[in-house]
């Protein structure tokens, strides 16, 4: 039987990613901290397409929750591993406790690379698929931990992709700009009507589109493509320029 793990999918886009492999009758495995959402998605999963749907519940800048997380995963066949627990920081390095600024560290870094240094053995075939954000790419003077963070999975994704090519996995970093999602939350609403924001399904229907390619760095949207290309290739000067002009979102 074979099992999809979906870090992170209480809502958003790792919420659609489980809707989206329930349908193809890919069995999963579920994390997230509000245990009742998950109870909820659990159960329309199951009655939907009648699927093994498996939840952890914690919070994962605690080690043992990755461990459990290991441990359920490590007994199935996973033929998806998708990394995508993720949370948003607007805070510079200085605002924030050191204590926050290492758990984003843990959430983001240590759970990803724990999972994919003891899961990725046992995995004979299949996809991992890294959620970073559209943003690593982009020259910010705020959210410093997000973007550093994130730029981390960029990178180390891309390595992954050359490490594991010989394998039968394939390694896709997922990138996308703004998308419309709990992540969000705390956001005012003259923030959401400034930018462009993606629905989730169509961040996935793109990305499930794109898994049989080579493509490692996946950016779903034109406007967002645009804008990764522009700063792949703009000048020091004029990203210089643009840091110093930068106001806070
Ligand atoms: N939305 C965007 O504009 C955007 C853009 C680029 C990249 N991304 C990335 O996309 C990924 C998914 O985010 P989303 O937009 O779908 O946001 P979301 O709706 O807020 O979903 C985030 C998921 O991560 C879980 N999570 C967050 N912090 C956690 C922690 N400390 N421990 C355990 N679970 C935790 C949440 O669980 P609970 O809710 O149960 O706590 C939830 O299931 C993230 O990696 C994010 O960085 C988002």
């Amino acid at each position: 039987m074979e099992y999809a793990l979906i870090t992170g999918a209480t809502s958003g886009i790792g919420k659609e990613f489980a809707f989206a492999l329930g349908e193809k009758g890919i069995n999963l495995i579920l994390t997230g901290r509000r245990k009742d959402k998950l109870e909820e998605i659990r159960k329309n999963l199951e009655n939907k397409y009648g699927i093994l749907v498996q939840l952890v519940i914690g919070e994962f800048s605690d080690l043992e929750v990755i461990d459990e997380v290991l441990n359920i995963a490590k007994e199935k066949k996973i033929m998806y591993l998708i990394n995508n627990v993720g949370y948003g920081n607007k805070l510079k390095f200085f605002e924030e406790t050191f204590e926050e600024n290492l758990k984003m560290v843990n959430v983001h870094i240590e759970s990803l690379l724990k999972i994919i240094y003891f899961l990725v053995p046992t995995m004979t075939n299949g996809y991992i698929i890294n959620v970073s954000s559209l943003a690593s790419f982009l020259p910010t003077k705020y959210n410093h931990m997000y973007v550093s963070t994130k730029i981390f999975i960029s990178n180390f994704t891309r390595c992954l992709s050359y490490e594991l090519k010989d394998k039968n996995i394939k390694v896709k970093c997922l990138c996308p700009g703004f998308v419309e999602t709990d992540f969000h939350r705390e956001m005012d609403v003259s923030f959401k009507s400034k930018y462009t924001f993606m629905k989730p399904k169509k961040v996935i229907k793109y990305t499930m589109k794109n898994l049989e390619n080579n493509k490692v760095i996946l950016i779903p949207g034109v406007l967002n493509k645009v804008v990764y290309l522009f700063f792949k290739i703009a000048p020091s000067i004029l990203t210089d320029y643009i840091l110093s002009n930068q106001s806070k979102l």
